[in-house]
């Protein structure tokens, strides 16, 4: 089996190749996995396509996006192949045998879908683009169900080509231009429960990783003053900044909880506030004359609070 390749941008959708294990999303990864699982892909091109334009996020989303569709047609092709083995071993019994022809044709559909959704793409066709890689998406959770009805484990080879938290990262990017896709893709991918997780799952994911992200940047602060030779402005404005992360820790919890009893808007608001609380600590820097020793951990805070807000606004 070929290794994620995670792309992040609206047809990723399952292009997910997932397999198991951590997803580590990046531009290169996702080139690299795009290019070694088919000859088509030029891996160079890729890269460059998607590396390009870095102040304009549509930008980048259009180019990845287009990727991602390709991945998808390659993984689908892939997929069929694997059924291929799969059917062509013996041992294969009956049921298995007639889930994987099933499992065959919803691949070769998806193949097509995700060539539809490059092509809608391309032509900056987004809605079009959008619903033919949720097409695809379905196709492949169709065969997720083909296989659970038929009793087949979860380690079936095919499942693992959905990978939900991708896709949720992509259309929460392709909603919302702030989302920085790269970053939403690799931070979600990094958490252990991402894979399995539903929309309301990962919203809930992204919170805990800003009150993850609140405890380290105290853990700075706390470092910093205790360091000899902090001068005296710095030691006031990391005062002011402890109270701010500390206020953040509970502004994502309390997004987490109400996200968790599904008051969405109240979840948002929480969100909200962390990003306030972020900038407010820029500020003190700011009006203090020092660089941010934080400026990290904040746009963190800010990255991870609208990721969280995305996913949230994706929530059914
Ligand atoms: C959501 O939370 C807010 C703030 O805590 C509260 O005022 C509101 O009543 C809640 N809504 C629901 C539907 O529980």
């Amino acid at each position: 089996m070929m290794k994620p390749s995670t792309a992040c941008s609206l047809a990723v959708a399952t292009a997910l190749t997932l397999m198991s294990g951590v997803v580590e999303a990046t531009v290169v990864t996702t080139c690299k996995a795009a290019a070694g699982s088919d000859g088509r892909v030029d891996y160079d091109f890729c890269v460059a396509e998607l590396g390009k334009h870095h102040d304009s996020p549509s930008a980048d989303t259009w180019g990845l996006a287009k990727v991602a569709a390709l991945t998808g047609v390659v993984n689908a092709e892939n997929a069929v192949y694997d059924i291929k083995d799969l059917l062509a071993k013996h041992g294969t019994d009956g049921e298995a045998r007639a889930a994987l022809g099933q499992c065959q044709e919803l691949y070769d559909g998806m193949g097509f879908a995700f060539a539809e959704a490059h092509d809608d793409i391309n032509s900056r066709d987004y809605a079009e683009g959008t619903e033919k890689a949720g097409e695809a998406a379905a196709l492949a959770h169709r065969c997720d169900d083909a296989f659970a009805k038929a009793g087949i484990p979860v380690t079936s080879p095919v499942t693992q080509y959905s990978d939900y938290s991708v896709q949720i990262a992509a259309e929460a990017a392709a909603k919302e231009k702030q989302v920085n896709y790269k970053f939403c893709v690799s931070e979600l991918g990094k958490h252990h429960l991402s894979p399995g997780a539903d929309t309301w799952g990962l919203a809930k994911i992204a919170a805990n990783m800003g009150v993850n992200n609140a405890y380290g940047a105290i853990n700075d602060i706390e470092g910093l003053q205790a360091k000899p030779g902090t001068d005296a402005r710095t030691k006031v404005a990391l005062g002011q900044c402890h109270d701010l992360y500390d206020g953040m820790k509970f502004a994502f919890a309390g997004a987490y909880d109400e996200i968790n009893a599904r008051n969405y808007t109240a979840g948002k608001e929480e969100a909200a506030k962390a990003v306030s609380q972020a900038h407010q600590c820029d500020d003190d820097f700011m009006k203090a004359g020092i660089m941010s020793p934080l400026s990290q951990r904040s746009s963190y805070s800010v990255q991870i609070a609208i990721v969280c807000t995305a996913i949230t606004n994706l929530i059914k």
